[in-house]
Formats: C-alpha cells, sequence, structure tokens
C-alpha cells in the first residue's frame, strides 16, 4: 500500500495539485490594455454578446438606468466587472462577477473595460 502511493506521488504533483490550484477563485489582477484594432471586433461581438442585454448596444442602457456613458476609468470599469455589481432598488439587477467567477478571462475583461470607456452619447 505505501509502495503504491509512493509511486501515485508524482501523479498527485502534475495532475491533482494544478486542478485544484484551477479552482480557486481568480485574483483582480487587471492590466490596462490598449485594443488593437486586429482584436477590436471580437471585442465589440463578445460586448454585444455578454453585456448589450443590460447596457444597451452601445452603452445607453436598456431603459434600467443601466448607461455606461459616465464609465471612464478602465481601472474602475475592470473592477466592477470583476467583482460584480447590484443596482440599488427599485430594480436591483445584478451584474455577475466575471472575474471572480471566472466566466470571462483577465484579458477579456481588461479589453471590455477599455472599450466600455469609449461610448460617447449620441448628444454633443
Ligand atoms: C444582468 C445585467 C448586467 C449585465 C449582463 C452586465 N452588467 Fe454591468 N452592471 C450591471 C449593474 C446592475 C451595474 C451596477 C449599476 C449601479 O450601480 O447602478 C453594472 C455596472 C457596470 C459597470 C460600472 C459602471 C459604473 O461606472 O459604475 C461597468 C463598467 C459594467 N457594468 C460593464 C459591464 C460589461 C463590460 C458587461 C459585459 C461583460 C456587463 N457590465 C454586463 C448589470 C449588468
Amino acid at each position: 500500500m505505501r509502495h503504491a502511493l509512493i509511486k501515485l506521488a508524482p501523479l498527485i504533483f502534475q495532475l491533482v495539485i494544478p486542478a485544484l490550484a484551477a479552482e480557486a477563485p481568480a485574483a483582480f489582477d487587471y492590466r490596462p490594455q490598449k485594443i488593437s484594432s486586429a482584436d477590436r471586433p471580437a471585442v465589440a461581438e463578445l460586448y454585444v454578446n455578454t453585456c448589450a442585454s443590460c447596457h444597451g448596444p452601445s452603452g445607453e442602457g436598456n431603459g434600467n438606468g443601466l448607461a455606461l456613458y459616465g464609465s471612464k476609468d478602465p481601472l474602475a470599469n475592470a473592477a466592477a466587472m470583476h467583482f460584480g455589481r447590484k443596482q440599488p432598488p427599485p430594480l436591483e439587477i445584478v451584474m455577475p462577477a466575471y472575474g471572480v467567477q471566472s466566466l470571462l478571462t483577465q484579458t477579456q475583461i481588461g479589453q471590455l473595460a477599455e472599450y466600455v470607456a469609449g461610448f460617447r452619447p449620441p448628444w454633443p
């Protein structure tokens, strides 16, 4: 029995420990990043698919008070996306904790944080 466990030790180090580490909630590790013109269409598509249901296709909201026109600080944007947010009453809409729950990668959060900081209202 002891022998068998010793033989298994390398396997435990190689497979089990990294698997456990991967389960740990992601730490907040945002770095500012410019979106390259090559990446831009994918970031825009990710925004439309993941965020527009609440924040509107161009950050105007969906009649729910969730416009992103004031969100000019990419670091603050990344923090909101990483930890999630809850809107005050009466609507109390909840944004998922995209980082903590590993729903998006650090790169995706960094790029989206930059992307939404670029939203401009249609009025001058
Ligand atoms: C289910 C609805 C929902 C979805 C989907 C959603 N959000 Fe949010 N978001 C919210 C709510 C609610 C808040 C908090 C608003 C408040 O505090 O009044 C918020 C806040 C934010 C803020 C902070 C705004 C500020 O300046 O305080 C940013 C930035 C943001 N969201 C970006 C995103 C991005 C990018 C996505 C897509 C990955 C996304 N959200 C998806 C509901 C959502």
